[in-house]
């Protein structure tokens, strides 16, 4: 069928054509927002899920339905070895830039925005600091024209700084009956001292019943990040699992936009869909979008599918699954087809294809100590390849990662 009119759309964070089997998470977050706007005690969420469960689209969704209220929101996504300073100072400032056209006096924008400006600087070496000739990095200036405050939020210590911005962020937000959403992708990647800070912020400002909260995005292993950091965090936060879309979802994130092209499924094409996808949000548009393409008409069969799913196989093969696996070292690539080769014994009788798999049997299966192996499993940890949910276990945090690695050669 005509690929122009294609409505599929794999990829990292692109907006689905349908956003399906995602009601829940939006009705719970219509309510907390609600809620904090009033004041009402309420919590931060944080979405947790595997690679292309739809983390990314989901929280740029939440962030409109904020918008749609008329919070100020802004977003950030979390890099290892990143401070977390700059990027929330811009994201803030993005929230407040929002906020102001509806805020009866601007001067309390600017004493924000010079607090704001106090708190971004604050990651540049104090002046007359050590280093005479400054890194490019240390010369950056935020694009906020007021002069910076002193004596609030500029301490230099990022715990008692973020409390001090989070409060006077909230307090600009109340004077327009409204709040402040701070939405956080890839939330794991943050280091320990800014995941410490943002908990307690957060902690600081539920108290106070101030109208700013923040919204997470992350990997499965998220919640323990958060727990590490302060023991508290489990209450401070409404974890909600993103998971993949059963039955009833996955047609529906296939047949709506294809309803509005005036295509249809037959329905034994529908099963073979499920099958080959697992109701990964991800995989649903690649298999989608291959199988619109071979199609020479509505309604699209079973037979279609089958001829296009090589097609769709491949290209996962290079853009999902390949530029991961390429980021790996040998030894790591070592230690992921170890994982793969005992995952698939473990669970070959679910459906799940890739279930966790104790750090000791890997060790076991490559004849080595487990402390010898530590450095490659730390490694891909941090690169996002795997994740250890439940302590002594590793899995993959992209799903059918197992089974791709069980058909590459050795
Ligand atoms: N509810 C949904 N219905 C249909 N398709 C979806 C849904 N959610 C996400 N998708 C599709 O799945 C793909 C992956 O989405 P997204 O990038 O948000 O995943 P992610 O969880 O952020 O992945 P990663 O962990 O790699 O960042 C995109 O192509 C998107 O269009
Ligand atoms: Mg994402």
């Amino acid at each position: 069928m005509d690929p122009v009119r294609n409505p599929y759309a794999p990829g990292a964070g692109q907006r689905p054509p349908e956003l399906a089997g995602r009601g829940r998470e939006l009705e719970v977050f219509d309510v907390v927002l609600e809620r904090v706007a009033r004041s009402r005690p309420e919590r931060s969420l944080v979405l947790t899920g595997l690679r292309g469960v739809g983390k990314t689209v989901l929280l740029n969704t939440l962030r409109s339905q904020a918008i749609g209220r008329l919070w100020g929101t802004g977003k950030i996504e979390a890099r290892p070895d990143q401070s977390l300073r700059r990027p929330v100072a811009a994201a803030l400032h993005m929230a407040i830039r929002e906020l102001a056209p509806h805020h009866r006096a601007p001067d309390r924008i600017d004493e924000f925005l010079g607090v704001l400006k106090a708190f971004a600087l604050r990651a540049n070496p104090p002046a007359g600091g050590r280093s005479s000739a400054p890194r490019l990095r240390d010369r950056w200036q935020p694009g906020i024209d007021v002069p910076a405050a002193t004596g609030r939020a500029d301490s230099g210590d990022i715990e008692i700084d973020l409390v001090e911005l989070f409060t006077d962020a909230a307090s600009v937000a109340t004077d327009v009956g409204t709040g402040v959403a701070l939405f956080i992708d890839e939330m794991q990647d943050l280091g320990a001292a800014d995941v410490s800070a943002l908990c307690a912020a957060c902690h600081e400002l539920s108290q106070l019943g101030a109208p700013l909260i923040v919204v997470g995005a992350g990997l499965p292993h998220l919640p323990a990040v958060l727990s590490a950091a302060k023991s508290y965090s489990e209450r401070l936060f409404r974890y909600q699992r993103i998971d993949r879309l059963d039955r009833i979802a996955a047609d529906r994130a296939l047949c709506a936009p294809a309803e509005r092209e005036d295509v249809a499924y037959e329905p034994k094409a529908l099963d073979l869909l499920y099958e080959k996808s697992g109701g990964y949000p991800y995989f649903v548009q690649a298999y989608g979008k291959a199988t619109w393409d071979h199609a020479p008409r509505s309604p699209i069969t079973a037979a279609d599918v089958r001829v296009a799913a090589p097609e769709a196989e491949a290209e996962l093969a290079v853009g999902f699954f390949g530029s991961r696996f390429e980021r790996a070292t040998p030894a790591e690539r070592e230690y992921m087809r170890a994982m793969a080769a005992l995952s698939h014994v473990e669970d070959s009788s679910s459906d799940d294809l890739d279930a966790a798999v104790p750090t000791a049997d890997v060790a076991r299966s490559l004849g080595r100590k487990p402390a010898s192996l530590s450095p490659a499993r730390d490694a891909l940890i941090k690169k996002g390849l795997i994740y250890s949910g439940e302590r002594g276990t590793v899995a993959f945090t992209v799903p059918h990662f197992g089974r791709y690695l069980r058909t590459q050669p050795g």
